[in-house]
């Protein structure tokens, strides 16, 4: 399966990945996961990324475009298919996905639109933990670690918020993508390929939407 997971930031997007990804065996392509990685390790295109990333600004198309690309031609993407969470989110993006996978003669089954309310996502950022040692998300109220301060996943004691979850950037980041994602997700209604699940409930409430709407494909 060839997925792509939408919502605005803070609707469950990477939350709901950790799923898909363990009961689908699909592969997580997250770009802000990629941006993070790059910029814990220095490189170039890391360091440029954080210049937007800090301000809340999407990184210019033509970096986001080629890791993109990079990632999706991978070996394991052609035997497992890909969860893609944070690409496309613009228009130009979405076009450029469909010349990206045409070229690797792949094509995406369906996109999970997360809906959510959006005056409850500050609240999620701001209390979002995530393990420094293998990614887990956690929520200081509505995700706690089974074991205090202990990963549930890995068993590591380290956790780091995120520096994009400021309140100044989180505010630009929402409006941002509030204009950005809804040409994106008309496109892809066009298609025929959204399937929308409520993301202002539970999160075992939206896992359970995301999973009938999966069930149906496999
Ligand atoms: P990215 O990392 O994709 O961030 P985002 O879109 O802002 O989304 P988040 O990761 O913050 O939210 P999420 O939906 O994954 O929520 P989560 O599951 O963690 O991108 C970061 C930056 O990179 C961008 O701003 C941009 O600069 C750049 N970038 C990335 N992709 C790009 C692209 N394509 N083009 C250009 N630039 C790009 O959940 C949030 C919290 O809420 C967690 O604590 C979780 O435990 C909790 N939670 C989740 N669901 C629920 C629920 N149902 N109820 C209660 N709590 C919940
Ligand atoms: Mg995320
Ligand atoms: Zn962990």
């Amino acid at each position: 399966m060839n997925l792509f997971i939408m919502g605005l930031p803070g609707a469950g997007k990477g939350t709901q990945a950790e799923m898909i990804v363990r009961d689908y065996g699909v592969v997580h392509v997250s770009t802000g996961d990629m941006f993070r990685a790059a910029m814990k390790e220095g490189t170039p295109m890391g360091l440029a990324a954080k210049t937007y990333i800090d301000k809340g600004e999407l990184v210019p198309d033509e970096v986001t475009d080629g890791i993109v690309k990079e990632r999706l031609a991978a070996a394991d993407i052609r035997a497992h298919g890909f969860l893609l969470d944070g690409y496309p989110r613009n228009f130009h993006q979405a076009e450029k996905l469909d010349e990206i996978l045409s070229a690797l003669t792949m094509k995406l089954d369906a996109v999970i639109n997360i809906d959510v309310n959006p005056e409850i996502l500050v609240a999620r950022i701001s209390g979002r933990f995530i393990c420094r040692k293998c990614g887990a998300t956690y929520h200081k109220i509505f995700k706690k670690p089974l074991k205090d301060y202990t990963c549930d996943v890995c068993g590591a004691c380290d956790f780091y918020q995120r520096a994009d979850d400021v309140p100044e950037t989180v505010e630009n980041r929402i409006e941002i993508n509030q204009k950005e994602s809804a040409p994106v997700l008309k496109y892809y209604v066009a298609k025929s390929l959204v399937k929308t699940v409520e993301g202002s409930t539970t999160i075992e409430q939206t896992t359970s939407e995301v999973k009938a709407a999966l069930d149906v494909l496999k």
